[in-house]
């Protein structure tokens, strides 16, 4: 991606509504940048593959579970994917398959961004998936954090990787 002058990694996380899981992941991943690398340029966002929410912040239960881990996802604002993100972006991550199977159809023929499930890059787990937890209990919005953590340490680890060997 570049941005003005500046060539940084995008890195574009994707659910249903972008009000719980894509927000939180994108605050955690801002959280793991900021502690662990912020030398590295990067560009970091979320979007959602429906139009439900457009505009509204994050689910306020959202909101709430990230604050208690000092991650603030308040000043995020609900944008739909764009076919634009699809060469605008390095990595667009789907929280679940029935978004990932929807960013396919999507994916317009010159869309260099690897396209792929956000716990792929997860280490250790057998979860691949973030589950939905919009109609669910409070426990749901801790497993969103814990899930997303895990992938955005794998996928940290990815990037810094592919700055040290980038492939051809
Ligand atoms: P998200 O959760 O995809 O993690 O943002 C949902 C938010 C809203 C709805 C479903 C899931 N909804 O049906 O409005």
């Amino acid at each position: 991606m570049v941005d003005g002058d500046i060539r940084s990694t995008g890195v574009l996380f994707v659910c249903l509504g972008n009000i719980c899981r894509s927000p939180t992941a994108e605050g955690v991943f801002r959280k793991l940048h900021r502690e662990l690398v912020p030398q590295l340029a990067l560009h970091i966002d979320s979007a959602g593959t429906h139009a439900y929410h457009i505009g509204e912040a994050p689910d306020p239960r959202s909101q709430a579970a990230a604050r208690l881990r000092g991650v603030d996802i308040g000043t995020h604002r609900c944008r739909q994917v764009e076919i634009e993100d699809f060469r605008r972006f390095d990595y667009v991550l789907a929280m679940d398959r029935e978004n990932l199977a929807r960013l396919q159809q999507l994916r317009p023929k010159d869309g260099k961004a690897e396209l792929k499930l956000l716990l792929e890059y997860a280490v250790d787990i057998k979860a691949n998936e973030v589950p939905d937890p919009y109609y669910g209990s409070r426990g749901g919005f801790e497993e969103v954090l814990d899930l997303v953590e895990l992938g955005g340490r794998g996928l940290m680890a990815e990037i810094l990787k592919r700055q040290k060997d980038p492939r051809p």
